[in-house]
């Protein structure tokens, strides 16, 4: 089978998609690790299933890079987002979800746009995935009793000291 020319910006979506997959791997990752400090193992055993499933994810992507013949290669990761709580975890970690969200939706849509149904169906299938674990992410909030309403996007640098006496790092 002759193999159409994929379009280069979704070869770019694809490697951002892993950039953002693997970000997912090292949060969640990192996070498993400091709810187990903070004792809370349970948590930290859902949030390692959660670190397999996006490891997973860049691991479909990783393959599907390799059947176009191209290398995968993730540019940046981002740093790991922290809070103070539980809470303040998933709150950052729905803002991860919805960023991965907003990318497979662009991606499917740019794919549609120049006509590349099989590079569009891969996105979609991840979309999916996502949309499903921001489901579930919310659903675990709504249980905690919701967003505070000034929410922890704004934790950084200015608050670092009390932060670190909290969160162990
Ligand atoms: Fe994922
Ligand atoms: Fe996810």
């Amino acid at each position: 089978m002759v193999m159409d020319a994929v379009h280069p910006r979704v070869l770019a979506d694809l490697g951002r998609a892993l950039s953002l997959e693997l970000t997912a791997v090292q949060q969640y990752m990192t996070q498993a690790s400091l709810l187990g400090f903070w004792g809370d193992e349970a948590s930290a055993e859902r949030f390692r299933e959660e670190t397999v499933e996006e490891m997973q994810h860049a691991e479909r992507i990783v393959q599907h890079m390799l059947s176009l013949g191209v290398a995968p290669a993730a540019s940046q990761l981002q740093p790991v987002r922290h809070a103070p709580d539980l809470l303040g975890l998933l709150e950052q970690n729905t803002e991860l979800e919805e960023q991965l969200i907003h990318h497979y939706d662009q991606a499917a849509r740019f794919c549609g746009l120049v006509g590349d149904q099989p590079n569009g169906d891969f996105f979609r299938s991840l979309l999916e995935d996502e949309q499903h674990h921001g489901r579930e992410l919310e659903a675990w909030l709504q249980e905690l009793g919701g967003r505070r309403r000034r929410g922890y996007a704004r934790y950084g640098s200015g608050r670092r000291g009390a932060l670190s006496q909290r969160a162990t790092f």
